[in-house]
This record gives structure tokens, sequence and C-alpha cells, in this order.
């Protein structure tokens, strides 16, 4: 949420609108399978400027609404039914935990690609969580809110508190990070989507964990050059196994004069960050002539909020 907003502004039953950023994965290093059937894992979330962008509106009667809108190049396939979008899911959730009766309307304008590792759906589910909050004056903390969000999603909690961060166990532990950098960086969504798990079925735990230190330390002293050459990524050797796409990408962009790249989160999606905007936006008009079945995205990651 880009500011705080005020009780009177959230109960007025007057639309809001909340901007849900999307997020790429810098670092991830995944280790064993839990006994709960999750990973322990350790990873940089860096937020970036491409976002959904959240209405909701308190209603009067006990109605819960939610209407999406797909826009700037998004298409609708894929995409679940209102009833299992996990903006539904996460707010009927809280109105059954509160028992309150009241009633919200929610519209997203839908950006962010699905199935893609960018944190599309968990962003939406926060800012949902933290809307039905305020509108319905429940008071829930932060804290609460994180706790609840878990149940619904690994990385829901990252999305609650923003920024930069790396977080921990299975994703829901987030320690903020004190400063971020801007950095422009061009992101493709191949024409098919992964499956989280699927590709976490598909892992196998290394031998030895590699340390997050290197590029935190990068990200602290604002080494850009030092953060691109610190990329990694787990999961891409996972992902490899799934769809021909990554090694594809992986080829494409050590073409490119990309500082570093990879594939985000658990995929579809693959990156690279570039030394300036021009640079950035030349590639992704070339990326869109020899991708032509791919999304491209030339967007920047946000050095705060
Ligand atoms: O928590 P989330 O709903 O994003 O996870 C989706 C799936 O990804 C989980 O059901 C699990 O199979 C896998 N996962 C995992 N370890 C994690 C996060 C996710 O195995 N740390």
């Amino acid at each position: 949420m880009s500011r705080q907003l005020t009780v009177q502004e959230t109960q007025a039953l007057e639309w809001i609108a909340v901007v849900c950023p999307a997020k790429l994965n810098l670092f991830l290093e995944v280790g064993a399978k839990r006994s709960d059937g999750y990973h322990e894992l350790e990873t940089v979330m860096a937020p970036l400027t491409l976002a959904d962008r959240l209405w909701f509106r308190r209603r009067s009667d006990s109605e819960l609404l939610l209407e999406v809108v797909c826009v700037g190049g998004q298409s609708g396939e894929g995409m679940p039914p209102a009833a299992e979008n996990l903006i539904y899911q996460i707010v009927d959730g809280l109105r059954r935990a509160t028992g309150t009766d009241q009633g919200i309307e929610f519209r997203l304008e839908k950006r962010i690609p699905i199935q893609a590792g960018m944190g599309g759906a968990s962003s939406d589910a926060a800012a949902a969580l933290r809307a039905a909050n305020l509108s319905w004056g429940l008071g829930w903390s932060d804290a609460r809110l994180a706790e609840f969000a878990s149940r619904y999603g690994s990385d829901i909690p990252y999305f609650l508190a923003g920024g930069w961060a790396v977080c921990r166990g299975r994703g829901e532990r987030v320690e903020r990070l004190s400063r971020g950098l801007a950095c422009p960086v061009v992101i493709v969504r191949p024409p098919v989507g992964f499956s989280t798990a699927e590709i976490y079925r598909r892992h196998q735990a290394p031998e030895q964990l590699h340390s997050i230190q290197p590029i935190v330390s990068a990200i602290l002293s604002g080494r850009t050059g030092g953060v691109a050459r610190e990329l990694f990524n787990r999961l891409e050797r996972a992902a490899c196994g799934v769809s021909p796409w990554v090694e594809r990408l992986q080829r494409l962009f050590g073409t490119l004069p990309a500082l570093g790249h990879q594939m985000t989160g658990s995929g579809s999606c693959y990156f690279g960050i570039f030394p300036n905007k021009l640079v950035a936006h030349r590639v992704g008009n070339k990326l869109k002539s020899v991708l032509p079945d791919c999304r491209v995205i030339v967007s920047d990651l946000l050095a705060g909020d």
C-alpha cells in the first residue's frame, strides 16, 4: 500500500485504490523438505514498479464481491474463477475468523504475470487483507495479520511488510533490509507458467547451502554490479526439468548486455538486470521481436517501498 489510509477513508463506502507490487527473488536457496511438506528456504525479495492495482470499497450489506480485469498485456488465460482467487479466499477467511457480517467489494486490475514467480497473487491477497482489516475496523495488528496470512501462502507476510527483505523458514519469516537499489530489469514470461508445487517436488536438496551474505552486503553497500554478480536461484535446476524455456532463456540472456540474469522464484519468469533504462528498453524491444510467443516486460526494481 503506497500510503497509510485513514479509518474514515476506508469506511466511507467510496472506492479506494492500492498498489500491489510484483517481486523478484534475487537470491533463493532451498534446503531440505520439512516434516510439514514445505522446504526450508532463504531468499532476497525485491519489489518492482510493475504492479497490480486493487480497488476496494466497504459495502453496506454483507456481500463479498471480486471482479478481475486483465490489463497491460495480461491475458486472462489460467486465471482462476473469482471464488478461487486468493483475495476472495483470504478475505472470506478473515470474515469467518472474526465472525463479522460486514461486506466488501474488490476490483482487481491484473497486470503481473501469473504462475510466474513474481508473487502477484500473494501481493493482491496482502493488499486485500489490509483493506478488509481497515474497512471493517477490525484493528488487527501487523503481526496478527502476518500470522493469519501465512496460512494462505508463504509469500503473503513478505508483501504485508513490503520493501526489500530477506525471508526465511518457508518464506514467512521476514527481515526487512534497511535499503534497496533502483535498477532497470527486463523480464520474460514464457508462454507456459510453472506450478510452484511441482517445481518444489522436483527440487533436490543441495549438500552445501549457498551463502546469502555476499548479496546482502552488496545490497546494503549499494553496489548494483555486486548484486547482479551474486544472483542465485537453486530452483532453476528443477525448473529446467519442467520446460526447455529455462535453458533457452539462460542462453539468450547470456548474449545480452545484462549485468546478471536468472529465473525468479519457482518460475516461469526469467529476468536480467541492466546498466541503465536506455539499454533495458533496447533489449526489451529486441526480445519482443525474437520472442513473439513471450510477454516481455521492462520494469525497475524499487529502492524503497
Ligand atoms: O505457500 P505457497 O502456497 O506459496 O506454496 C505453494 C506450494 O509450494 C506448497 O504447497 C509447497 O508444495 C511448495 N512450497 C514448498 N516450500 C516452500 C514454499 C512452497 O515446498 N518454502
